[in-house]
């Protein structure tokens, strides 16, 4: 059953906005405080998730939002984007100081949008792509017949060793010799650890592919130092700026020089309209607040931490996949614990630990995946961690009593940590 949590009387400070809304509209407000208040309440380990930063919320609530801007910086279809356009130049600007990119463009709307266009840039419909398959974790825009990258390309899935869970290059390689693929997509939902940027490279180089790394769970382990980066190496890196990275919810692209221009064009105006100034500028906001060596520390430590949990899951006798991870996410098959993954997410939920389900390569049914962001972000650290797992052991071990003790703790351990 999923916690809801009723609206707090009090506002944090860094929310005051949020009293516009209480006096004006009650209805929406409930919501919007409501939901502030779930989150503050529970442990949220989806591991696509985190906190934006108040001065990120404060670029996404300003009036940029008001602001039609099709085009880019200089080249606009609308009058007075002066100053907007002074925003994207500094979101593009440090963007690819960040990350050591020749060009970004920071208008997809998000993730899905950044993937839609790397292809409407580099491929033609019918075109073959070689991605992760989706039972093994690639996205829903590699290939998934619901969505139009599965209805528009040929796609062939890669998988990972039965064994180790572990990407195998050479089957890679095979398939990629046999299917000739226009394009190569590395990046994954679940996969807890970094794939060889340089294989892939030196695999589509042998067949006259793109690579295109679809780095959306790691672009922020990347920001911080934390991770290998595709950079160097894939034509094209689409990306979220959400998720570990803690900006807005939307998509970014970085690429060489050579394909800056057939990006833009593949974001508008072949894909998208007018861009989202107010996201843009939350967007470089959140690019500055990586590039400091805080934000370093904190991408260590969100790896840290979940290397931590996935070791306490692991002694709870949580099945992790390959062992263990080298990024903020775990992926682990609660089966030997007598529960699949819907009932294992159910019952966390109830216990205030919110998580995700997800396919298990080879596996029977589902299991969970989790990821640290956004409990990192709160200033949680291995002690937590270590303490979550045994709290997921007893949720999952227990009777229902047990269930409104471990909320209770939970609650007691977000609390010490506001996110605001
Ligand atoms: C690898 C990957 N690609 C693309 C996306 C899509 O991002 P969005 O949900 O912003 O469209 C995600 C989101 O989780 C992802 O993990």
């Amino acid at each position: 059953m999923p916690v809801s949590t009723p609206a707090p009387a009090r506002i944090p400070d860094a929310l005051a906005g949020l009293d516009v809304l209480r006096r004006q509209d009650p209805e929406i407000a409930e919501v919007v405080l409501g939901e502030t208040a779930r989150q503050a309440d529970c442990l949220q380990l989806i591991a696509a998730e985190n906190f934006t930063s108040p001065a990120v919320l404060a670029a996404l609530g300003s009036p940029l939002a008001n602001k039609y801007a099709e085009g880019y910086p200089g080249a606009r279809h609308h009058g007075g984007c002066e100053l907007v356009d002074a925003a994207e130049r500094i979101a593009i600007d440090r963007a690819t100081a960040l990350f050591g990119a020749d060009h970004a463009n920071v208008q997809p709307h998000s993730g899905s949008s950044a993937v839609l266009a790397a292809y409407a840039a580099l491929l033609r419909p019918g075109d073959t792509v070689l991605a992760m398959g989706l039972a093994f974790g690639g996205h829903l825009t590699h290939g998934s017949p619901a969505n139009f990258s599965g209805r528009w390309f040929t796609f062939v899935p890669y998988g990972v060793d039965a064994e180790s869970g572990l990407l195998d290059y050479e089957h890679i390689l095979r398939l990629a010799r046999e299917h000739r693929p226009k394009a190569v997509v590395c990046g994954s939902i679940s996969y807890p650890r970094h794939p060889d940027y340089a294989v892939f490279r030196e695999i589509a180089d042998e067949v006259g592919a793109y690579l295109i790394a679809d780095a959306a769970h790691p672009m922020g382990l990347i920001a911080g130092g934390a991770a290998p980066s595709p950079v160097p190496h894939a034509d094209v890196v689409c990306a979220t700026t959400h998720k570990v990275l803690r900006g807005p919810r939307g998509g970014m692209i970085l690429c060489g020089s050579h394909l800056a221009e057939r990006i833009d064009r593949a974001v508008f105006p072949f894909t998208q309209g007018g861009a989202q100034m107010h996201t843009i500028a939350a967007k470089a906001v959140a690019f500055g607040e990586a590039a400091t060596a805080r934000f370093a520390g904190y991408a260590h430590q969100v790896v840290a931490n979940a290397r931590v949990l996935a070791e306490g899951l692991e002694a709870e006798g949580f099945a992790v996949t390959t062992g263990g991870t080298d990024t903020h996410l775990i992926t682990a098959d609660p089966a030997p614990l007598g529960v699949d993954g819907r009932t294992a997410r159910g019952r966390l939920a109830a216990a205030g630990m919110v998580l995700d389900t997800c396919a298990l390569p080879y596996g029977d049914g589902r299991g969970i995946r989790l990821g640290t962001a956004a409990v990192t972000t709160q200033g949680m650290g291995p002690a937590e961690m270590a303490r979550i797992a045994v709290l997921f052991g007893t949720a999952l071990g227990t009777g229902s009593d047990d269930i409104h003790r471990v909320r209770e703790e939970v609650r007691d351990l977000a609390r010490r940590f506001p996110p605001y």
